[in-house]
């Protein structure tokens, strides 16, 4: 019986470590006091009571979490020889992980779904985009992620697991710890791959359309509005790609290249949640006035 994990960690080499340690460290804590910052710029600024500044408050605090389950461990782990996880453990960041990739998933739809119904419909705004709609949209969020995670969990929790107990990564995932199981893991990587890996293809598909969509009216009817709009865009755009890159490859490519995928994984797990603060305290000019006004 596997009552232990251990993670073999992203490197060996001692100098490595202390690199890594210190990039992730740094890393790390701008990613807690960014996301942290447009928590508290939006939920204090009445000028950014719109739907889409709670959903991007709620997208940073779902970022936040997400890199919490794996980043803080991983830090940790730097300077312990065996880096150890229980049964248990391993489970638990297994599913917050799906909860709240789940959550962010839909966030990010939801957020594609507002710059469509304001620039595509603008003169329904008001009115499909109102309180409950969005209040709808970020309960949705959390629902579809707990529903993920728990599909994702009820048949992996009670597969058998041998010897060798050790995780190729510096997380518990389902790709790398299913590889743990003694039984024929065949019939689950095609589970893994149907469930994540085609939500994740399916909702950046959709993604891309939308905003394919909302690009092609911009350019058919310019105006100060979309014009506007258009800088926003662009950052949902880069956030969108650098989320869903990374993802796709871990959940959708069925040969994971060891090395790569694990520092693939890493850097995932850090600069996805670094860039909704850079892109939105340092392009966005809402979101500038209004630091301006709370630093007053
Ligand atoms: C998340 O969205 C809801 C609904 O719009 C909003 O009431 C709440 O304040 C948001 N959460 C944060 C942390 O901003």
């Amino acid at each position: 019986m596997v009552t232990v994990f251990v993670f073999l960690g992203l490197s060996n080499s001692q100098e490595l470590q202390i690199f890594l340690f210190a990039f992730f460290f740094v890393f790390y804590v701008g990613i807690v006091l960014g996301n942290l910052l447009i928590v508290i710029i939006v939920a204090s600024d009445s000028h950014l009571h719109s739907p889409i500044y709670f959903l991007l408050a709620n997208l940073s605090l779902i970022d936040l979490c997400l890199s919490s389950v794996t980043v803080p461990k991983m830090i940790a782990d730097f300077f312990s020889e065996r880096k150890v996880t229980s049964f248990k453990g391993c489970f638990a960041q297994i599913f917050l992980l799906h909860f709240f990739g789940g959550g962010e998933l839909v966030i990010l739809i939801a957020m594609a779904f507002d710059r469509y119904v304001v620039i595509c419909k603008p003169l329904h705004y008001t009115t499909v985009m109102c309180g409950n709609v969005c209040v709808g949209l970020v309960a949705a969020a959390w629902g579809i992620g707990f529903l993920h995670s728990v599909s994702q969990l009820a048949f992996a929790v009670n597969l058998p697991f041998c010897d060798p107990n050790e995780v190729d990564s510096f997380y518990c995932d389902l790709p790398r710890v299913i590889k743990l199981t003694c039984t024929d893991t065949y019939r689950f990587d095609i589970m893994v791959i149907a469930s994540s890996g085609v939500l994740t293809l399916c909702s950046f598909v959709l993604l891309i359309i939308s905003y394919t969509i909302i690009l092609v009216t911009i350019q058919r009817h310019p105006s100060d509005r979309s014009a506007k709009a258009l800088s926003t865009l662009t950052a949902h755009i880069t956030v969108v790609l650098l989320f869903f890159g990374p993802c796709i490859f871990i959940y959708v490519w069925p040969f994971p290249t060891k090395s790569l995928g694990k520092f693939l994984a890493a850097f995932y797990s850090v600069v996805t949640s670094l860039l909704n603060p850079i892109i939105y305290t340092l392009w966005n000019k809402d979101m500038k006035a209004a630091m301006r006004r709370l630093t007053k």
